[in-house]
């Protein structure tokens, strides 16, 4: 299969192209698309079949349910049961953005979307061109990361053709996303909800709507021993080819042990990468030194980081060292996905 790739002006969409898209979708075919978070791969979330396409083009196991996309709120209660008055004070306030919501699913939703759960996770995205290919294909759009399970999401439609080229019939490339982390996962089915996964919508933000949701156990530990809610949360995630290790402590001893952890395998002719700030990268000795950006620009750092993880495999780097951020605010989120690209893999010095 060839695939193509359309680049879209988000400002003015040539409606050609998205036509193109929306008849791919409704007849059961395959559309990576931007959103706000990161690149998705959509199907038609009621058809069975294009559902069963996604797990294949991205092998992805078939009990990691996907997140459906909607672009009016009417759409939430053609699949959706039981919305309480949280889900819809937290539509309210963050849609269309990055917030999933996980509700009671209706019959007509195909267990193959949900991956065979009777719940079902919803979102509306913010980005306008995804917006555009729902309504213009009258689908509501079932879409995982647009990613091969297990690689870091992308932020680029670049990072989409890498992964899925000849899998895939039609990428609307719209360029590099605005936040570049997952959105933020609440589980709305249990009497207390739960965030499942923490992303650009932090706790501080929904404190204000609904009162501060917990975070589900486990999720910064290695093994838990608890049977995660999100299935997805259990597979390494995120990760680059080469292994990853985060050093924590203070910027003196951090720049002190990276430079000699990366001295020691540069001896054993391996390459190495590291990940710095704008405040350290001067001071690292590799050959591969990139910031992630200025260390209280978080919103930069969410941006960059799986950018980053994919340019060190695109240079061929065995190892990445990388410094460690501060768990507050979209921290919380940036660590999560840092801890599970490293496999917990973290050194306090
Ligand atoms: O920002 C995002 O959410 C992006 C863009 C494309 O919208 N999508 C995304 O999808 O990150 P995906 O499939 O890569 O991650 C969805 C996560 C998985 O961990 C999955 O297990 C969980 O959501 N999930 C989906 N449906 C669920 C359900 N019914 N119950 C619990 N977890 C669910
Ligand atoms: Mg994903």
């Amino acid at each position: 299969m060839i695939t193509k790739v359309y680049k879209i002006n988000r400002d003015n969409i040539d409606t050609d192209k998205l036509k193109e898209a929306a008849a791919i979708l409704q007849t059961g075919g395959l559309v990576a698309f931007p959103t706000e978070t990161v690149y998705g791969l959509g199907a038609d979330a009621m058809n069975p079949d294009a559902s069963r396409k996604i797990y294949a083009a991205k092998g992805r196991p078939s009990d990691n349910p996907l997140i459906v996309h909607i672009s009016k709120w009417e759409d939430l209660e053609k699949i959706a049961r039981d919305i309480s008055g949280k889900a819809k004070k937290l539509a309210d306030a963050f849609w269309p953005g990055p917030l999933t919501m996980i509700l009671n699913k209706k019959d007509q939703v195909p267990k193959e979307t949900t991956g065979g759960l009777n719940t079902v996770a919803v979102r509306m995205p913010k980005d306008e061109i995804a917006l555009r290919l729902i309504e213009e294909s009258g689908c509501l759009i079932a879409a995982p990361s647009a990613n091969t399970s297990g690689r870091p999401s992308p932020t680029l439609a670049e990072h989409v053709l890498k992964d899925l080229n000849g899998r895939i019939p039609l990428i609307l490339d719209g360029g590099e996303v605005g936040i570049g982390i997952e959105s933020t996962i609440i589980d709305l089915t249990e009497e207390i909800p739960v965030i499942l996964r923490p992303g650009r919508i932090t706790n501080e933000f929904l404190k204000k709507v609904v009162g501060a949701i917990p975070i589900v156990r486990g999720i910064f530990s290695k093994v838990s021993g608890v049977k995660p809610k999100a299935p997805g949360m259990k597979y390494r995630h995120y990760a680059p080819k080469a292994g990853l290790v985060l050093v924590e402590g203070e910027e003196e001893n951090v720049i002190a042990k990276i430079n000699a952890l990366t001295e020691e395998l540069q001896k054993h002719e391996k390459k190495v990468g590291i990940i710095g700030t704008d405040e350290t990268v001067s001071r690292y000795l590799g050959d591969y030194v990139i910031s992630i950006g200025a260390r209280k620009d978080e919103e930069g750092i969410a941006r960059h980081l799986y950018r980053i993880l994919r340019d060190f495999d695109e240079l061929g780097v065995e190892m990445i060292y990388s410094e460690s951020f501060s768990s507050q605010g979209i921290g919380q989120a940036i660590m999560n996905r840092l801890l599970k690209a490293a496999g917990h893999q973290i050194l306090e010095v």
